[in-house]
């Protein structure tokens, strides 16, 4: 500043020189020396009023004379310039232009003033006043602070957002930047929401401020717009209604937060138990499956023996089942290597001397044709005693339906000379033909419908029982429960005169060899798991299923021959 001073005071030091010489020399005037003083606090104005930028020179002293100047931040920046008792606006700036007047009313005291009308935001800043007079000259600065409160604060409710409302908040026309307040009813701030500023060409500025109002209890939330200069605030209330909230309670994200804990746990939980058991599962599959069958499959003979021939009433698929069962059992028995030798065959010796065995002992007829010996039981026996285990046979009936006959189990000490009864308390356990009726011999004869033509025989000493099939449909017929001190059971044969011819099928495949009862035969829960199929569908057992119509063993080739 003082560069610029000097500069152009250069320009003029010759004349300056001149008229000094002029002036002083003959006058002797001493030059004075004084300071000028500026307001110290800022000055405040308000928007589009008047204000007065007053200085004075101390000591006191008239200041008509001097050179007089207000300027912005260079001293080029003129906003007033008085000079030789004149206003000068040439070099005064295009925005006072017209605005600005001088005080002269204490001139003569040493102060003077610049009064600027209409004050602009452009107004705002520090200012210098400048004091010369001859070569001496000096300044102060002071500061005018413009302030404006412009409008209201316009309120109103952008929409719903996040778990809120979303409110705006809109002013504009204030100097300085105002500051923004939310509140609640309550009294209480919204600390957090976001502000926009921006200032329009005349410098004043607007604001926008955006806040998410998430408590619908807030009731009135107000906006309040402060010029932080005056202190003067504007401010509106707005009302949100409960339904622009979104419909959430406050239990809501409790209850999710706690569902999803929940619904965590049981995954985890069920995760954990579900290996577990699939593990315990695959391992007692196979036993649990078997047991039921087993069970199934007493229910079965319970049945058919408290039925007492109602087995015919009984629908025909469950009995078909329940004897598929077992034969499923037996297939998968006869599969295995030490079955297959097994075969029964007639022990001659035992046999009535009416009774011829033939066919290498597995076939037995009548023999002797003659009259007179009806009043005779003629039978023979199996070969071999079977103490324990299962053991499985088949038995053709040839002209069955003609005369009658019988086959079973007996005791090994039963008495079979002369006339005697078939009974199970007298230790035989049987099936036959009687006076054209096919039935099984209890206390009272079990009608068992028609008289088949070839019968299986499952004796199961291991659960006490003895069943017979049909094996022209694989049909359960009748079972028997076993005295628990049955002790040794032979296969039992009887027949009455006529062409009734018994054959006992021979193991599929196997040589006809000595009967061999299973008497040392593991368990079928060993022989299930040892052929390593189980009961499980598709296995190689079912494959090997014979059919209704194919029996499980073969006849020897001349019974079934004509
Ligand atoms: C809430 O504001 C509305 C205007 O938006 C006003 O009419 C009402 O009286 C106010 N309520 C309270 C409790 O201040
Ligand atoms: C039939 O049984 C008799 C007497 O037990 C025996 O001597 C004979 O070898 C047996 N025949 C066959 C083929 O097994």
């Amino acid at each position: 500043m003082e560069d610029c001073c000097r500069g152009s005071l250069l320009s003029l030091l010759p004349s300056l020189f001149l008229l000094l010489q002029l002036f002083l020399t003959p006058m002797s005037v001493s030059t004075e020396e004084f300071v000028v003083i500026g307001p110290s606090d800022p000055i405040v104005a308000m928007l589009g009023g008047d204000i007065t930028l007053p200085c004075r020179v101390s000591p006191a002293m008239n200041v008509e004379n001097m050179e007089l100047r207000w300027f912005r931040s260079k001293f080029s920046e003129a906003v007033f310039i008085y000079q030789n008792q004149q206003e000068q606006r040439e070099e005064q700036l295009a925005q006072y232009t017209g605005r600005t007047s001088l005080v002269k009313d204490f001139l003569i005291q040493g102060e003077a003033a610049v009064r600027i009308h209409n004050v602009q935001a452009f107004d705002n800043g520090l200012y210098t006043c400048f004091f010369r007079k001859g070569s001496f000259y000096e300044e102060a600065s002071l500061e005018l602070r413009v302030a404006g409160v412009g409008s209201g604060p316009q309120v109103h409710i952008q929409g719903p957002e996040e778990d809120g409302v979303r409110v705006v908040c809109m002013a504009s026309g204030w100097f300085p930047k105002p500051q923004v307040q939310w509140r609640a009813l309550s009294g209480e701030k919204f600390l957090t929401f976001s502000e926009t500023h921006a200032q329009d060409p005349e410098g004043l500025f607007s604001v926008e401020a955006a806040l998410v109002v998430r408590d619908s209890s807030s009731g009135n939330v107000t906006c309040s717009v402060l010029n932080p200069i005056l202190g003067q605030k504007k401010g509106m209330a707005i009302f949100i209604p409960e339904p622009f909230f979104p419909q959430t309670s406050p239990w809501k994200p409790a209850f999710l937060v706690i569902l999803t804990v929940l619904t965590l746990l049981l995954l985890g939980a069920a995760f954990y138990i579900k290996r577990e058991h699939t593990t315990k599962c695959r391992e007692m599959q196979e036993w649990e499956k078997l047991h039921r069958e087993k069970e199934e499959d007493q229910q079965t003979k319970k049945e058919a023996l408290k039925g007492r021939g109602k087995a015919g009433q009984r629908p025909r698929q469950a009995r078909v089942a329940a004897a598929w069962r077992k034969a499923r059992l037996y297939a998968g028995l006869a599969s295995l290597a030490t079955l297959s030798a097994v075969s029964v065959t007639l022990d001659p010796e035992s046999a009535h001397p009416r009774l011829a065995v033939y066919d290498e002992n597995t076939s037995v007829t009548w023999k002797d044709m003659t009259e007179g010996m009806e009043e005779e039981t003629c039978s023979v026996l199996g070969h071999d005693g079977i103490t324990s285990g299962c053991c499985y046979w088949e038995v053709e009936i040839r002209n069955g339906g003609k005369s009658d006959w019988v086959l079973g189990v007996c005791r090994g000490d039963v008495e079979r000379k002369g006339w005697y009864v078939e009974l199970p308390k007298k230790g035989f356990w049987v099936v036959g033909k009687y006076d054209d009726k096919f039935c099984a011999l209890l206390e009272t004869e079990v009608s068992l419908g028609k008289v088949p033509h070839r019968v299986g025989v499952f004796l199961d000493l291991k659960e006490g029982d003895v069943s017979f099939y049909n094996m022209a449909d694989g049909s359960h017929m009748f079972s028997f429960s076993l005295a628990s001190s049955s002790g040794t059971l032979f296969p039992y044969f009887r027949l009455k005169p006529g062409d009734v011819s018994l054959t006992i099928c021979s193991v599929l495949g196997g040589p006809v060899e000595t009967p061999v009862p299973l008497n040392n035969s593991p368990s079928l829960e060993e022989l299930v798991s040892l052929s390593g199929q189980g009961f499980s569908s598709g296995s190689g057992v079912d494959a090997a299923l014979p059919g209704a119509e194919a029996p499980l063993l073969l006849c020897s080739p001349e019974a079934l021959s004509p």
